[in-house]
């Protein structure tokens, strides 16, 4: 095991969209982009910062164009955004952003639910908003949710998938992350999709993005380590879940998955403390726990170390 791992790997933080879009209490613009700002000191190099999606279907993130502009663009971090059509495409370029994220499912029922379209009707807009947006100078991501199962229609050929992602490459995505939206995946079957995705799809074109939902997913980043993924994507804290996927649950926490890659000596670049300090901000915020099991044990140990009194010195 784990001959392929390589020795450096790319946390992509998605907290900031994946993570607050389920959050039903609406949290203040400054708020959020002082939060983003603070990850930009972490260490992180990628994060997605909000979604340019419909406010109706996504009430958080409605203030889209004002975070996304009032986030400082620090040299060496990317940030990025979702963008579901062409309308989207307009805000994101109303808001200077160097990345967009387009996305898809991989299964008919989720992407009428999420999207109100068809899988091929979202390739046709994509054919329309990728090209706009590399024209613009935009890098360009992708997203194939409900690769690991649908919550609407259970299991999910793994050959959709490959296919959808091999698209996406050819259309001129830069990476395509593989999206278990409801947290369902185990290792063994991380393993197999990944071996028929990379039938049609190079490695270094692929990132994984899994949902903590039943505590499969540090489990499932070692399969995918395994099998040589350089890109995971995480969520301060384990905030997260999908509105149109019923039951989807927080995001893989970033705490968890730095501290467990730090272990395991491989390189993330991201200082775990001020991470920590970032995500309990970002607890207060939503006003509830964060999931992430590092945050809670970090935590701990900072009231013990506060409570301990101090040496005598006589
Ligand atoms: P629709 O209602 O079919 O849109 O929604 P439409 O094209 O028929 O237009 C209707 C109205 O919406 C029009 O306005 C448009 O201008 C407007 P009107 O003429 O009626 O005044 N409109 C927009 N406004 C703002 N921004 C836009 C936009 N587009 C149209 N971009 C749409 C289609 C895609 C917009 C909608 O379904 C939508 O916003 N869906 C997003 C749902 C979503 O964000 N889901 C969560 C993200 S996916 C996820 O979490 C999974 C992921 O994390 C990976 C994983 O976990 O697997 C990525
Ligand atoms: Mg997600």
């Amino acid at each position: 095991m784990f001959e392929a791992l390589a020795p450096e790997i790319t946390v992509y933080e998605v907290g900031p969209r994946d993570g607050l879009q389920n959050e039903p209490v609406p949290i203040p613009t400054a708020d959020k982009i002082a939060m983003i700002d603070a990850l930009g000191r972490t260490g992180l190099r990628q994060i997605e910062v909000t979604s340019f999606v419909h406010p109706k279907w996504i009430p958080q993130l409605a203030d889209a164009v004002e975070v996304a502009s009032g986030v400082a663009r620090v040299s060496g971090v990317t940030h990025a955004a979702l963008v579901p059509n062409q309308h989207g495409l307009d805000r994101a370029q109303a808001a200077k952003m160097e990345e967009i994220a387009v996305f898809l499912s991989a299964s008919e029922a989720h992407s009428r639910k999420n999207i109100n379209k068809t899988i091929a009707e979202a390739l046709l807009t994509f054919d329309e908003v990728i090209p706009a947006a590399l024209e613009a100078g935009m890098r360009v991501r992708a997203y194939v949710s409900t690769v690991f199962g649908c919550p609407y229609e259970g299991a999910v050929d793994p050959v959709v998938p490959a296919r959808l992602a091999a698209d996406l490459v050819a259309k001129g995505c830069y990476q395509v992350s593989l999206g278990d939206t409801i947290g369902v995946a185990n290792p063994r079957q991380v393993r197999d999709v990944l071996a028929q995705v990379l039938r049609e799809v190079p490695l270094d074109r692929l990132a994984v993005h899994f949902h903590d939902t039943r505590g499969t997913a540090l489990a499932n980043v070692t399969a995918a380590l395994d099998a040589g993924i350089r890109t995971v994507d995480s969520a301060l804290g384990g905030l997260g879940g999908c509105p149109y996927a019923p039951g989807a649950s927080g995001n893989l926490a970033t705490e968890d998955l730095v501290y467990m890659l730090d272990g395991m000596g491989v390189r993330t670049g991201i200082d775990l403390d001020a991470l920590c300090e970032v995500s309990q901000q970002a607890a207060a915020l939503v006003h509830h726990e964060l999931p992430s099991r590092y945050l809670k044990a970090w935590a701990g140990e900072k009231v013990r170390r506060a409570r301990k009194p101090p040496v005598s010195s006589a």
